[in-house]
């Protein structure tokens, strides 16, 4: 991991998202569901961003602006710095058989880079409206479900789930295939395991997510 300043070289819209692509520097783009702190100008506490894409030379995220921190990073235009750290955390485990990509909002942010590294699997990506469900056009063989279906009413049995999205997607992917790995939020200050302020209680032990995480095994 280290941190550069690195510059804007994209910015374009994805239904309400934003897809934010900076110039790599030194930066290894590191494995698919690792992430990265991204530090805009002016505000005290950089956002932990998945890495969306790893073309040569760029990193790519896609961004939600939901709050303060996510809405000024996408407001930066070609060519302005920000502060990125990474990469970060654990990534999904690569060595499995028959692998399906299941997403919810912005939770398919991490599978466009995913799906290149595995192969193209299928995917099958729930989303709000379908606007929302423009970023499916990032991840090859992607299958749109629109609420109120639910991407678990269509988990076919014998699949490798990986899995990124809401919390209430995780668990019910959970409860269905406990053999499957999924991706978890939390709010997070460093990024790096200083702060513990990422830490959940899992089995009588705590687990900081952002280095014995972001994916876990469901059971
Ligand atoms: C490992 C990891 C990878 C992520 N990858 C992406 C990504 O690729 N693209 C993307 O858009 N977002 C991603 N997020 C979420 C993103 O970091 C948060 O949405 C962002 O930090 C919110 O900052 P803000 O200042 O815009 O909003 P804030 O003002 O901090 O928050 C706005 C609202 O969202 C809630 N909130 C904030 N952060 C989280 C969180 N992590 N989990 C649940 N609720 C939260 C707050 O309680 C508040 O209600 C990721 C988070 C983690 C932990
Ligand atoms: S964010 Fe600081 S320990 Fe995880």
């Amino acid at each position: 991991m280290r941190r550069e300043r690195l510059r804007v070289v994209g910015v374009e819209a994805v239904g309400p998202y934003t897809l934010l692509r900076v110039g790599r520097g030194g930066l290894d783009p590191g494995a698919p569901g690792q992430f990265f702190m991204l530090e805009a100008p002016g505000r005290l506490l950089p956002r932990p961003m998945s890495l969306c894409l790893a073309p040569p030379g760029e990193l790519g995220f896609l961004v939600d602006p939901i709050g303060p921190g996510t809405r000024a990073l996408c407001a930066l235009g070609p060519g302005e710095e920000l502060a990125v750290l990474g990469p970060l955390g654990n990534g999904f485990r690569l060595d499995v058989q028959r692998p399906l990509l299941v997403g919810g909002g912005i939770g398919v942010a991490p599978f466009p880079y995913l799906s290149e590294v595995l192969r193209r699997p299928p995917a099958l990506l729930g989303f709000r409206t379908p606007a929302h469900a423009e970023a499916a056009a990032l991840v090859a063989n992607a299958e749109v479900v629109l609420e109120p279906e639910y991407v678990t009413q269509r988990l076919e049995p014998g699949r490798d789930v990986l899995a990124c999205g809401p919390e209430p997607m995780l668990e019910a992917v959970r409860a269905l295939a406990p053999a499957a790995q999924l991706a978890w939020e939390a709010p997070m200050a460093c990024g790096y395991g200083a702060c513990y302020g990422c830490a959940v209680e899992l089995g009588g032990t705590w687990k900081r997510l952002c280095v014995e995480g972001p994916v876990l095994r469901a059971a």
